[in-house]
């Protein structure tokens, strides 16, 4: 009599557990494997500079003659006032002491305002109402060879500092 072969039936590979940890492991295994590759290759980026590319903080304003006497030239780019008195310029900043909002020139009142908490500033930075506890920074100043007035807003001087050509 010949002997008949007995197939057990089984559950397919997917759902029986061995099948299930077989795949989970081959899944696993993959998936560290290209996580790894991608940091790997991803090492392109140290031949290009980190380099946070930023605009000078000296930088040309115009000449004198381009400021008129007793005004307020806001260079709103730069976040900077020019002041001029006759001869003497200040470069005064545009960002409140209070919370570093940008202040306005209001020229009806002569003085600068802060829309944020209602700091308010006289002509020369110094504050007088609102809840700026400082007066705003003037930056140093100084001629171009070509006659240029120049800014250097890494630089903060004293309030009482002019620059007079
Ligand atoms: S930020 Fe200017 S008053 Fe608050």
């Amino acid at each position: 009599m010949a002997e008949v072969e007995k197939t057990e039936v089984t559950a397919s590979t997917w759902t029986s557990r061995r099948g299930f940890f077989t795949y989970a492991g081959w899944t696993i295994f993959l998936g560290t494997t290209l996580a790894f590759m991608a940091k790997t290759f991803s090492f392109t980026g140290f031949f290009f500079p980190k380099v946070l590319f930023e605009p000078s903080k000296k930088f040309p304003v115009g000449y004198p003659a381009d400021f008129p006497d007793h005004g307020v030239v806001t260079l709103k780019a730069r976040r900077v006032f020019i002041v001029r008195e006759g001869n003497n310029f200040s470069a005064i900043s545009m960002v409140c002491q209070h919370l570093g909002c940008a202040v306005h020139w209001t020229e009806e009142k002569g003085i600068y305002e802060c829309p944020c908490h209602g700091s308010k500033y006289y002509k020369d930075g110094v504050n007088f109402a609102g809840p700026a506890p400082r007066p705003l920074f003037h930056f140093d100043m100084h001629l171009s060879d070509d006659g240029k007035l120049m800014v250097d807003t890494s630089t903060i001087i004293e309030r009482v500092t002019v620059l007079t050509i």
